[in-house]
């Protein structure tokens, strides 16, 4: 099969296509036949080594295929396989299964992998597992969304946050997205109430407070995260620099007070998928693709996504 490979760190350039064995499954394993998997930042970290001492390896990246969200066909099951045959159309986060999705084929556990909607198109579904997942996560487990509720979403116009904008819209919420410029029209089209350019304006001073910030790039102090919350108000920190993510951690309740700040812990699962899948199904939650790549042309990809204007996800089409 086909299959594009990274056997170092280092720039899009070290990732080759190449033929290498068709896997096969184990016990709990399916064979999926990819037809589109999309760029994470975990995909971008791992490539270029940022990730070397948390999801990496040493040396040279963990996995030699990247690529952790896909959509496919299941072509055939391991015998403790119970929830899927093969035909079914499946969507999934296999970033605890192994990687592998920028490959013509890849094995995954059952518990990675829900029924993909057939209203979805395989493009459409690969988009949307790992930021979705970390978008809901941290909007209804964190921090506990409800209806009438004001919510900030900090990087709103990337993977996550498009999702992040649909998902608290869906609960009710009055949602304000922070990006950059370009994006804002996009965020507004997708159902914020309001937006924010970040370098124009920084919501931490604007007077406005919010019962929910939701960071996905946190690059503020926990004191001016402080301002912009309301009594009761949460902090949920799903990405950024390391120093305000420690911060908001270790300092977060006693400078907070009776605010609350937390770090989101991405637990991919079957349920959440099929969760989003029924909003997708609703019309509520639409996922953003800027643009799709062939699989030959990851490299391509990730250059475009290392120049941090994507707006949304980009899918890299398998077949
Ligand atoms: N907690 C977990 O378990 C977990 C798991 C997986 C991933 N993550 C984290 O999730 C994050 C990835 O999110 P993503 O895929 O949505 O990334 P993304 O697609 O790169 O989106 C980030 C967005 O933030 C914007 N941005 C950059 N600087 C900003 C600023 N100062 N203020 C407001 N917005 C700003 C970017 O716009 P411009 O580029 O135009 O400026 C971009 O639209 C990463 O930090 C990753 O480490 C966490």
């Amino acid at each position: 099969m086909r299959a594009i490979i990274c056997t170092r760190y280092g720039p899009p350039e070290v990732l080759k296509l190449q033929e290498v064995e068709k896997p096969t499954p184990k016990d709990d394993e399916a064979l999926i036949e990819v037809h589109a998997s999309s760029i994470n930042s975990w995909d971008w970290e791992l490539l270029s080594g940022r990730a070397q001492f948390t999801l990496g390896g040493r040396l040279k990246p963990r996995y030699e295929i990247l690529g952790c969200d896909i959509a496919g066909r299941v072509k055939a099951v391991g015998r403790d396989v119970k929830n899927f045959l093969p035909g079914d159309e499946v969507f999934g986060d296999i970033s605890g299964s192994g990687w592998g999705g920028f490959a013509e084929f890849v094995c995954a556990k059952e518990k990675a992998l829900a029924q993909k909607s057939t209203r979805m198109s395989f493009e459409q579904a690969a988009a949307t597992p790992q930021a979705a997942v970390l978008a809901l996560q941290s909007l209804r487990d964190k921090g506990k969304i409800q209806a009438g509720q004001s919510v900030l979403i900090n990087g709103a116009g990337g993977g996550v946050g498009t999702f992040g904008v649909q998902i608290a819209k869906s609960y009710g919420a009055d949602v304000t997205g922070v990006d950059s410029s370009d994006k804002l029209d996009m965020i507004l089209d997708i159902g914020a109430d309001h937006v924010v350019d970040y370098a124009k304006q920084d919501f931490t001073r604007s007077g406005q407070r919010y019962d929910i910030v939701v960071d996905v790039v946190a690059r503020h102090s926990v004191f001016e995260y402080k301002r912009a919350l309301r009594p009761g108000g949460k902090y949920v920190i799903i990405g950024g620099s390391a120093g305000a993510a420690l911060q908001a951690l270790l300092l977060g309740s006693w400078i907070l007070g009776n605010k609350k700040a937390g770090l989101l812990l991405l637990k991919p699962n079957p349920a959440d998928l099929a969760f989003i899948r029924q909003l997708f199904e609703a019309g509520k939650v639409v996922p953003v693709i800027d643009r799709c790549y062939p699989l030959e042309e990851v490299p391509e990809a990730f250059r475009y996504y290392a120049q941090g204007h994507v707006k949304g996800k980009i899918v890299v089409k398998v077949r």
